[in-house]
Order: structure tokens, then C-alpha cells, then sequence
């Protein structure tokens, strides 16, 4: 059992990790300014179950604001920070919102690890950092250093400043790269919802580009397997500083992922086609091989399986 800050607790990713944990018998404190990105409702809804758990207690403040995470006195063994602003698209329009979301809200959460003597960090990286790279499959090894979104230099930037933090202070880092994760309680500003919603709605589908374009769609039951595994990992070692995809391994072409999704849900296609977005990428493509050799990572969930358990979870909670 150990004492877990989850930052971001009450999105996505978190919600389903923060559960996870509780089921481990950990004792969980979970952070969370329930960001406008999108809405409050749903990130309450997120942790409506948690809270009722005895291991769970919970913050809400932005963690933007320097000094605010001061207020969090009670001890921690580990931190996983998954804040942050997330979204490529809407980070062309706010990148000043992104940097203090992402890289102020990281550096206040390191500082305060350092006067706390915590040193064990799990941070939420993006597999976007790879930009627009040609060799597939992305390896950690790959040069990063041409982002195409203020979102993916954020997250680049994070990395570089754990890197700091890790030298000067000897904090133990694994920096995990996400590839599009999906699953139940999915933000609604990813496709894979907006997709399910559309085509529930029996709305047709806009598709940026010609369908060509692929991600590695990762189910999030395998993503948080994999932030357990990091925290088992970087809690029994030192020296630790480690960057590790977290992604599937299997890209998935648009096309097939909304023709998956018709087929689930019984419905005829229906689909207009837009010209490509500003800072998408054509691929995302995961090598796994280090997060397999290092943490033990071994996804399980198949695309037509994960999106049938999506389908299930979005039916059941839709309004
Ligand atoms: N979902 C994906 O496919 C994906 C892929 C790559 C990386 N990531 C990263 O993983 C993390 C979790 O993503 P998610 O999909 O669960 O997103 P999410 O938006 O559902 O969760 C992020 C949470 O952080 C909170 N938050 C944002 N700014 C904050 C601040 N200043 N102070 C306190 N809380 C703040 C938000 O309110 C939200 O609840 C993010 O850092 C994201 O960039 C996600």
C-alpha cells in the first residue's frame, strides 16, 4: 500500500487510474481544477464513486497558481501527474493557457516535491512530442525536437524540466508517452466519442483528410496498467530516469476505426470529408519493446473489443 497524489484525478485517464489504485488498497489524494476544457458535470460525474471510498481524498485548486499545492501537508510516497491541458487543435488557439497548464503547473509540482523530499514522479507525456516522424515504429530513442502544436512542446518541455529535477534533486522520473487513449469516460472532445455521438445521433461524420491517417488507439484499462506498472517500477528502484511509450503497437487507419464503430453500433455509413487540420499528424505508432522489457507492459485490448466496451459505456451513461 502506498499514499498516491493524483493530479488530474477527475479526467479521463485519472478517474479510471484513481480507481484502479483504490482497488489496489492504496490510499489515493487526487487534485483537480476541473478545467473548462470541457465540462465540470462530467468530471464530476468521474469522481462520483471515488469519493465515496474511504482511501480517497481530494483537492480542488489549479495547480497553475504557484503555492497552492502547499495546502496538500499530509505525506506522499509518489506522485503521478497527469493535469494538464490536453488537445492538439485547441492549443493553437491558447498556447499561453497550455504553457501554464502544462509547463508552470509542472514546475510548481516539482518544486514542491523537492521541499517535501518526495522523489518519485510519474508524468503524463504525449506520444504527440513525436511530431510529424517518418520512421515508424516510434521509438523513445527517436529524435523529438521538431513539435508540430504548442500542446506537443509542452509536453516536450516537461520532459526536459523532469530531467532537471531528476538531476539536481536525484528524483526518479518515468516520462510515459499516451497514444490516443480511449475507453469509458472518454473526453468528448476526442473522435472516437464525437464519432460514437454522431453516429448515435445518426449525424454524418466529418472526416479531416482523406481516412488515411492512423493511431495507435490505446483501450485505458491497458494505459493505466501500464502507470501501475511505472509506479511498482520507479517506487523499488533509484537512479531512475526513463521516457517509455504506452501505446497499442497496432495503428489503426481512420477509415477502419469509424467502419469498427458503424458496424457496433448497426448503423449505415454516413461521412463528409474536410481538408486535414492544422498540427495533426499522419500516423501515431507506438514500438513498445522498451515499456515491455522495463515495466512488463503488455496491452490486451484489440480495437473491435475496446470500442464495443466504449459503445457499451457511452449507451448506458448518455443523457
Ligand atoms: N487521452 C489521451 O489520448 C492522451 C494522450 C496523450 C497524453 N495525454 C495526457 O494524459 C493526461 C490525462 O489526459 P486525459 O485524456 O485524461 O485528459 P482530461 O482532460 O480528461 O484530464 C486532465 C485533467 O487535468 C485537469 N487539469 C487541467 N489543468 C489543471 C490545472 N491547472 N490544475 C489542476 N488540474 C488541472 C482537468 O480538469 C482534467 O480533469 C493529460 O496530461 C494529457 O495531456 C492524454
Amino acid at each position: 500500500m502506498a499514499k498516491i497524489l493524483v493530479t488530474g484525478a477527475a479526467g479521463f485517464i485519472g478517474s479510471n487510474l484513481v480507481e484502479r489504485l483504490l482497488d489496489l488498497k492504496n490510499v489515493v489524494i487526487g487534485v483537480d481544477n476541473f478545467d473548462p476544457f470541457y465540462s465540470r458535470d462530467i468530471k464530476q460525474q468521474n469522481l462520483q464513486g471515488l469519493l465515496r471510498h474511504p482511501g480517497f481524498s481530494f483537492y480542488e485548486f489549479d495547480l497553475g497558481e504557484a503555492g497552492n499545492i502547499e495546502t496538500i501537508t499530509e505525506p506522499i510516497d509518489i506522485v503521478v501527474h497527469l493535469a494538464g491541458k490536453a488537445g492538439v487543435r485547441p492549443s493553437i488557439d491558447d498556447p499561453n493557457g497550455y504553457i501554464k497548464a502544462n509547463i508552470t503547473a509542472t514546475n510548481n509540482i516539482l518544486e514542491w516535491m523537492q521541499k517535501r523530499n518526495i522523489k518519485k514522479l510519474v508524468f503524463a507525456s504525449s506520444s504527440s512530442v513525436y511530431g510529424n516522424n517518418k520512421k515508424v515504429p516510434f521509438e523513445e530513442t527517436d529524435l523529438v525536437d521538431n513539435p508540430i502544436s504548442p500542446y506537443a512542446f509542452t509536453k516536450k518541455a516537461c520532459e526536459l524540466l523532469n530531467h532537471v529535477y531528476h538531476s539536481l534533486y536525484k528524483m526518479d522520473i518515468i516520462n510515459l508517452r499516451f497514444f490516443t487513449v480511449y475507453g469509458p469516460r472518454q473526453r468528448p472532445d476526442l473522435a472516437i466519442h464525437k464519432f460514437v455521438k454522431m453516429i448515435d445521433n445518426n449525424i454524418p461524420l466529418t472526416v479531416y483528410g482523406d481516412g488515411s491517417t492512423a493511431r495507435d488507439y490505446t483501450f485505458v484499462e491497458d494505459t493505466v496498467s501500464g502507470i501501475i506498472s511505472s509506479i511498482e517500477f520507479v517506487s523499488r528502484n533509484i537512479n531512475v530516469f526513463e521516457v517509455v511509450n504506452l501505446g497499442n503497437s497496432t495503428p489503426v487507419k481512420l477509415l477502419d476505426l469509424i467502419n469498427h464503430i458503424y458496424t457496433i453500433m448497426d448503423k449505415e455509413p454516413q461521412i463528409e470529408y474536410l481538408p486535414m487540420q492544422p498540427g495533426d499528424v499522419d500516423i501515431t505508432y507506438a514500438s513498445i519493446d522498451k515499456a515491455t522489457k522495463l515495466i512488463n507492459y503488455n496491452p490486451q485490448t484489440p480495437i473491435e473489443a475496446g470500442l464495443k466496451k466504449f459503445v457499451e459505456w457511452y449507451r448506458s451513461h448518455k443523457k
